[in-house]
């Protein structure tokens, strides 16, 4: 009898990975609902391989063929969970696309996920990294995750405290790193919204668009306009957006730049810490609209490497070993990478 979920072999990963990164997994597998997935896991067959939980594969870059079996997670679902006259609790499934459900959010009135609008991948990937864009981390809409023990098959609930968040960071990324797959994400949304226009470009956005007082529809639209204006469509160019996170360094040490680079573009954390723009540092070194090959950085933003088509997973990941190397001769500051170098 076949085992299921179905099992593909020697499956090629080209499309599932927006670097377009022409890698083969020796074993392909998807997982539409929790209990195939405990099924999976008592099978036994992601103990004896090495294993790989996939959702958009829009922050992964693939070095070389991955020699163990790929689950790709796309369990699927929307439920409100409470409504009170402030705020709703909604549930998503982890393979619900991301930018499908803040659209859902949006229009129903729901408050808090308009800035993260167009960030490609899934709503199981969003608590790994934290993802952050235009003022607003996902943390802050966040209540709790539920995520399967892929040892145990446990199914298991982390509050919000439990996930650890950090700017790019939380404990899926850390401690946990491998041990989970995540399976639905639960959000405390709010039905009388707060705007947050403290990035300067979504008020200019907002003023070109004669818009003045605006709903979360239109902050979501605003925010659509800036990312298609500014990165790359991982449709018509491979990317994985920012490649490296911004730095963060003590105070002193921005200091000491800014004396010797009075352009610096930094952004004081508050905390004696300051965050560097990457993407200012890379840009200095000469690398915005480099190629070699079809490894590249892209030509308006140098946090973002590219393939213009046939690289490979290592091309790139030597395009970024150069970058690092160079920005840390020239300001002594170490990038580190957000993509998930597979
Ligand atoms: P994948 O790439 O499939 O996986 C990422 C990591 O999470 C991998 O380690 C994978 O093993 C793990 N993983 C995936 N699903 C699960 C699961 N269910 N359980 C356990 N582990 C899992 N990010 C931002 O934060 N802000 C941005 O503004 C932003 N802009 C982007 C723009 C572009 C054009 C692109 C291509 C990417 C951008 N990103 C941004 C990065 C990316 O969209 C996010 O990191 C996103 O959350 C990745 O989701 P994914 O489903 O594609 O994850
Ligand atoms: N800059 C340059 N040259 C460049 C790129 C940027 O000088 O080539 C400078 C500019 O001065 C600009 C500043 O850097 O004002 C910041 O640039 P931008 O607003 O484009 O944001 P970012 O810091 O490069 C971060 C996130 C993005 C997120 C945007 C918007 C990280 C690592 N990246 O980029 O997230 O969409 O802010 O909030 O924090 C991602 O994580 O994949 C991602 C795309």
């Amino acid at each position: 009898m076949p085992l299921f979920p179905e099992i593909k072999e020697d499956f090629s990963l080209h499309s599932f990975n927006t670097f377009h990164i022409d890698s083969i997994a020796r074993y392909f597998t998807e997982v539409n609902s929790i209990e195939n997935l405990k099924e999976f896991i008592a099978s036994g067959k992601l103990n004896e391989n090495p294993f790989l939980v996939l959702g958009g594969g829009s922050n992964l870059l693939f070095t070389g063929n991955f020699k163990g079996i790929v689950v790709h997670i796309i369990n699927k679902g929307i439920e409100i969970i409470n409504r009170t006259d402030d705020s709703v609790i909604v549930k998503a499934a982890a393979g619900e696309n991301w930018h499908e459900f803040v659209t859902y959010c949006v229009n129903q009135g729901f408050g808090g996920l308009e800035n993260l609008s167009l960030i490609p991948g899934n709503v199981g990937s969003c608590p790994i990294q934290n993802i952050g864009a235009y003022g607003v981390e996902v943390k802050d809409s966040i209540l709790s995750v539920e995520a399967i023990d892929i040892q145990s098959g446990e199914l298991l609930a982390f509050s919000k405290e439990e996930c650890r968040f950090g700017y790019r960071d939380s404990i899926f990324k850390r401690d946990l790193k491998g041990k989970f797959a995540i399976c639905s994400v639960t959000f405390e949304l709010k039905l009388n919204p707060v705007v947050h226009l403290e990035y300067g470009a979504i008020k200019q956005e907002l003023s070109a668009m004669e818009i003045g007082n605006p709903t979360i529809a239109d902050i979501s639209k605003a925010v659509c306009a800036i990312r298609h204006s500014k990165l790359p469509d991982p449709k018509l160019l491979g990317n994985a957006g920012s490649f490296f996170k911004n730095p963060t360094v003590n105070q002193k040490i921005a200091e000491k730049l800014t004396e010797t680079f009075p352009r610096i573009v930094s952004y004081p954390l508050g905390n004696e810490k300051v965050k560097l723009a990457a993407g200012w540092l890379i840009e200095q070194c000469g690398w915005k609209g480099f190629r070699d090959g079809d490894a590249g950085v892209h030509e308006n933003q140098s946090l973002v490497l590219v393939n213009y088509g046939n690289a490979t997973g290592s091309n790139i990941l030597t395009l970024a070993h150069r970058i690092q190397n160079s920005v840390y001769e020239r300001f002594g500051v170490k990038l580190e990478m957000e993509v998930n170098v597979i």
